[in-house]
């Protein structure tokens, strides 16, 4: 029974889209001059990027630092102006909407932020913070601040009577669960979290990867799961979407992406995760990514991971677009077809 309704579950997270994001391009230019500015230069921060978020599932997006999570994550919510490209949440393309039409819909749609210690209002109790939500959206009416505070707490396991405290007053991960109680307030579908974890001790952070994937069974969310490296995603996505450089170089379920790396990107990922069976550890093979990511602003030419790619060939200077090797797996690498071609 428990498995048939488990199935009916995957199998309802596998048809409906709630988020749908197509050839999203962000570009920031880069001005010259005093008086008269010229653009001279966009860094692309996010270059082509196309992705679909399915109801009640959790897609991971993962790179290291500066690829253009964030400004993905902030683009969806429409906080970030698109240079080109679409996103539709629930089949309505956001980029058409008003600024009115867009803080409605924005009640659907929240984010979590990497540093719950810059992210609550220093000024503000407990409680004003998790219901400033309510007030800006009129919601008040609707929703008893009060009692909608003491629920929420409680929700995110902590004392309802913190609703008098002040955030100075809490550690770092009880803060993330406060930031995470101020995101539930007005009841959204979808919540970007934007490193949720990333800023908390080690020890605090399967709490709150815990605490969110408890959130999501119990509400019914949808998340975009933005995190630097892999081993932090795993058990909370359904899939992952590997950025490099303002691109999608690999996407694929959760388990075929750990089991079955393609991208040399991605198998540098997994290498950076230590195994924990220390005879593993040693014999294994690992790929060791040579210098830090390349500027945006002036990305290498062809594919973009070329400069730091073990195995780039002549292919290599043209761009790889990312296509489907397996029912749900997408790789943009050449190296996919020179082993097939290899092969006998
Ligand atoms: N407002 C901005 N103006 C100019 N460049 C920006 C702005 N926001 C982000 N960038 C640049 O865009 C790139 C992607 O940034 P970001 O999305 O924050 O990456 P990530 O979240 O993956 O670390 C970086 O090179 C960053 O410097
Ligand atoms: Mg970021």
């Amino acid at each position: 029974m428990a498995l048939s309704q488990n199935q009916e579950k995957v199998n309802q997270k596998a048809t409906e889209i709630l988020v749908k994001v197509e050839q999203l391009k962000i570009h920031f230019p880069i001005f010259q001059g005093f008086i008269i500015q010229k653009q001279i230069a966009a860094i692309k921060a996010v270059d082509n990027v196309s992705f679909n978020i399915h109801k009640g599932e959790t897609l991971g997006l993962v790179g290291e630092s500066g690829c253009g999570k964030s400004t993905t994550g902030r683009a969806i919510l429409q906080l970030q102006e698109i240079t080109g490209g679409k996103v539709y949440f629930q089949d309505q393309d956001l980029t058409q909407l008003s600024p009115a039409e867009m803080r409605d819909r924005r009640l659907q749609m929240q984010m979590i932020f990497q540093d719950p210690y810059t992210s609550l209002n220093p000024r503000l109790t407990v409680g004003q913070i998790i219901s400033e939500p309510l007030k800006v959206h009129n919601l008040t009416s609707q929703h008893n601040p009060t009692e909608r505070v003491s629920e929420l707490l409680e929700l995110v396991g902590l004392n309802p009577q913190f609703a008098q405290r002040y955030p100075h007053e809490f550690s770092g991960g009880q803060r993330q669960r406060i930031a995470i109680a101020r995101a539930l307030v007005v009841n959204p579908d979808f919540i970007v979290c934007d490193e949720p974890i990333a800023a908390l001790d080690v020890s605090i952070q399967a709490q709150i990867v815990n605490l969110l994937q408890d959130l999501q069974q119990e509400l019914n969310l949808t998340y975009l799961f933005i995190a630097h490296d892999l081993s932090v995603v795993r058990h909370i996505s359904d899939r992952i979407a590997v950025m490099y450089l303002g691109k999608i170089v690999e996407m694929s379920d959760r388990n075929a992406l750990y089991k079955n790396p393609l991208h040399p990107y991605t198998q540098a990922l997994l290498s950076a995760i230590p195994l924990p069976d220390p005879d593993r550890e040693k014999s294994r093979s690992r790929l060791i990514l040579q210098g830090d990511v390349p500027s945006p602003l002036n990305p290498p030419s062809g594919c973009n991971f070329q400069t730091r790619c073990p195995y780039a060939f002549e292919a290599c200077q043209i761009e790889p677009e990312l296509r489907q090797v397996s029912e749900n797996h997408f790789v943009a690498c050449h190296l996919i077809d020179r082993e097939s071609s290899d092969s006998p």
